[in-house]
């Protein structure tokens, strides 16, 4: 990257609150602006709102999930900028979800009956709720005085389980309209594929870190058996992720056949958890092909970001 580019990332405006006002003032005037154009006292009208509102926040909470891991994986001043800027990119996030929220407020109240009978079902509330407190939590612990309140190991746990919580929302909405409801949308595949690759890119980051402790590890060796059975599952997982519609069904059916597993299927956010499944099969791909021997005991587990 040439000087002048590196120099226009470490610009003020580009940066921190910079970079915070730049992504959340302009997002919030073309949402007045679909406001001003949209009928508010059609139910449908705020419904399309919501909908509007998050599909601004989803590519930022998507950025946010895979920063430390482009910054592993591909060092450099642009992944730099994205990893210095986490914090005020995902506050960015959190104002797209507040105007998400104010449309929710606006549709549960000026149209409680359409709420209840065209938008309410448990599952979703409870989705969508534990969604906002992360997020919430999130906000307050990211300045000092909330920080204050948390010690290092809790504000990790907190953002680390909100983030995946808030990346895996999206990544489930765009799931099911591509693999399971008819006509999926272009956006459906974008926002997909988005979230899939976000997720995998922490994943690659991760068995870089064991790839590289296997090379610290002076007799470590990963067996080609290893290699080849976690090449063949990262390829299964792969093919897994684009083929969900020829699956779903079965794997569904199998997960929620007994009947206490049936009854999750009413409030347990994700259950059965059947769309992780590809990114599951590449994780443990990662795991064996990063897993050998070192002196006779296996690689040392490196530790997360
Ligand atoms: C109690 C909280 C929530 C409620 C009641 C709610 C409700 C809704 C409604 C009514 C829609 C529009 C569906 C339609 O187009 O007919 C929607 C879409 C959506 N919501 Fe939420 N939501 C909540 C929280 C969240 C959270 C926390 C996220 C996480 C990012 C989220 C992500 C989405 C996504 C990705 C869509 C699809 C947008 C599209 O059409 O592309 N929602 N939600």
């Amino acid at each position: 990257m040439s000087k002048s580019w590196q120099a226009v990332l470490k610009h003020k405006a580009l940066n921190a609150w910079g970079l915070f006002c730049l992504l959340s003032i302009p997002m919030s005037l073309v949402m007045v602006a679909e406001m001003l154009r949209t009928d508010l006292s059609a139910p449908t009208g705020v419904s399309h709102l919501i909908s509007y509102a998050v599909r601004w926040a989803v590519p930022l909470i998507y950025l946010v999930t895979a920063a430390s891991a482009l910054h592993a994986l591909f060092p450099g001043p642009l992944s730099t900028w994205l990893m210095r800027n986490r914090k005020h990119v995902g506050l960015s996030f959190a104002v797209a979800m507040a105007w998400q929220g104010l449309f929710i407020f606006l549709v549960s109240t000026s149209h409680r009956d359409y709420y209840f009978s065209e938008i309410f079902l448990l599952r979703d509330e409870i989705e969508g709720s534990t969604g906002y407190l992360f997020l919430a939590a999130m906000v307050a612990t990211s300045f000092e005085v909330g920080r204050r309140l948390l010690s290092a190991a809790q504000w990790k746990l907190l953002h680390r389980s909100g983030v995946y919580f808030l990346w895996a929302y999206p990544f489930s909405v765009y799931w099911w309209n591509l693999f399971i409801y008819p006509d999926p949308r272009p956006i459906d595949y974008v926002f997909y594929w988005g979230g899939f690759i976000a997720f995998a890119l922490r994943i690659a980051a991760w068995g870089r870190k064991r790839q590289q402790a296997a090379l610290r590890a002076a007799a470590g060796s990963v067996p080609t058996a290893n290699r080849i059975a976690g090449a063949s599952l990262i390829a299964c997982g792969l093919a897994a992720a684009g083929t969900g519609g020829w699956w779903q069904k079965s794997v569904t059916g199998f997960l929620t056949a007994p009947e206490w597993s049936a009854n999750l299927v009413a409030w347990l956010p994700f259950w059965p958890f059947e769309l992780f499944l590809p990114l599951v099969a590449v994780g443990l791909g990662t795991l064996t092909a990063t897993t050998g021997r070192a002196a006779g005991s296996g690689f040392p587990e490196p530790a997360a970001d």
